[in-house]
């Protein structure tokens, strides 16, 4: 699906399009790219979370991890992180992934635009 938003200016455009809500399922993730932002969408209890789509302590994709309730456990060093907030709940990484304002509505999920594209 075309980001229809892209063009507008980011004051205007407060969050950017990321995928249909019926794209990610309970329990499951994607990954999107935005911007030069891989990003991780989850969906956990009904809530959709957005996250760095690499690992913070080497490169890894975390879409090629495994999701168990709230933890996405990166596939190369099993690091376990929060999908709510990124905190490391397990190492070896030390370093939180970094999470994106998400929105759900109508059928769509967006992310905040300024967490992507920057100021
Ligand atoms: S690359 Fe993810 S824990 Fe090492």
């Amino acid at each position: 699906m075309t980001n229809q938003t892209e063009n507008l200016p980011l004051e205007e455009n407060k969050y950017t399009f990321a995928a249909a809500s019926d794209s990610v399922k309970e329990g499951e993730m994607i990954d999107i790219f935005l911007g030069k932002e891989t990003v991780v969408l989850a969906r956990v209890d009904g809530s959709v979370y957005a996250v760095d789509g690499i690992c913070s302590h080497a490169y890894s994709e975390m879409v090629d991890g495994e999701l168990e309730d709230h933890c996405l456990y990166c596939p190369l060093h099993f690091a376990c992180f929060d999908i709510r907030d990124g905190s490391v709940l397990e190492g070896p990484a030390v370093t939180p992934l970094s999470v994106y304002d998400v929105m759900e509505q109508d059928g769509s999920i967006w992310i905040k635009a300024l967490d992507i594209y920057g100021e």
